[in-house]
């Protein structure tokens, strides 16, 4: 690698605006680094796409952020982890993060033995949740809901509209019949949703993402491949988005909570 790497920024990109919410946790934990947010806006969702569409869309992006002269990619979108890491790690040369559902930690927090899972028909149906499943399920009852719709609700920053709000009730009282006490957050836009989401199931139920786990596990490889950045007092957070609908820029601006400009891909 060129001498310079270490002062590379980091890439992370999800379906839109949803792996924001994995960039806060990496911007809090790694702050002298640069980073570059893709938002693949326009072919969002991914939930209720192929794996080989889905697969295609992360090849394109990665390949965008290697111009882009990133030094290690965060897939910060659990649909895209699954249906694609194989082949991103095959294909590009760099460290790639992905995630999956809070499985593992979820389990161990139920005290009853009962878990929900809330993600994409994509993640759900994936090898890897299959996979997940057989390492970390096999103690706990997993009750599993796909979230048709609610993405698209959260990529019109409709936070707590009264169509999100009965979308998280229909989706989240099966969970609850079923007797889940702890809910894993299975997609990346969902934290964004947390507290709406909280409000409907009552305080008592546990709610986990991933966000800071993954953070964690970018740091990690960093200081295992002595990636860090050296020097940087001032760092920039920049973001992309292919929208076309206009309106992409104004919600990341309001999700980031920070005066940013968002560029077009
Ligand atoms: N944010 C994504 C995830 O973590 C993808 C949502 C979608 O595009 O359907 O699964």
């Amino acid at each position: 690698m060129p001498a310079n790497t270490n002062n590379q920024p980091i890439g992370i990109f999800d379906s839109g605006v949803g792996g924001i919410s994995v960039l806060k946790h990496i911007h809090a934990l790694l702050p002298h680094e640069d980073l570059i947010y893709l938002a693949d806006s326009k072919y969002a969702p991914y939930g209720n796409k192929t794996a080989q569409e889905i697969t295609q869309r992360c090849l394109i992006l990665c390949d965008d952020l290697l111009q882009k002269n990133v030094k290690a990619i965060v897939v910060a979108c659990n649909t895209a982890t699954a249906a694609a890491i194989d082949e991103l790690r095959e294909t590009f040369d760099i460290p790639i993060i992905g995630m999956e559902p809070a499985v593992k930690p979820a389990a161990e927090a139920s005290k009853n033995g009962v878990i929900g899972v809330l993600a994409t028909v994509g993640t759900l149906k994936s090898a890897q949740f299959a996979a997940l499943l057989e390492s970390y399920g096999r103690n706990v009852k997993v009750v599993t809901q796909g979230c048709v719709g609610l993405v698209e609700c959260i990529e019109r920053g409709e936070l707590d509209a009264p169509e999100t709000k009965a979308l998280i009730r229909l989706y989240t009282s099966p969970l609850l019949v079923d007797g889940a006490d702890t809910i894993v957050l299975g997609c990346t836009h969902y934290p964004f949703i947390k507290e709406v989401i909280q409000d409907v199931v009552g305080r008592e139920i546990t709610l986990i993402d991933t966000g800071a786990a993954v953070a964690k596990q970018l740091k990690r490889q960093l200081e295992e491949k002595s990636l860090f950045s050296v020097g940087q007092e001032k760092t920039e957070v920049n973001f992309w988005t292919n929208s076309e609908a206009g309106n992409a820029s104004q919600v990341i601006k309001n999700l980031w909570g920070n005066q940013v400009e968002v560029h077009r891909l």
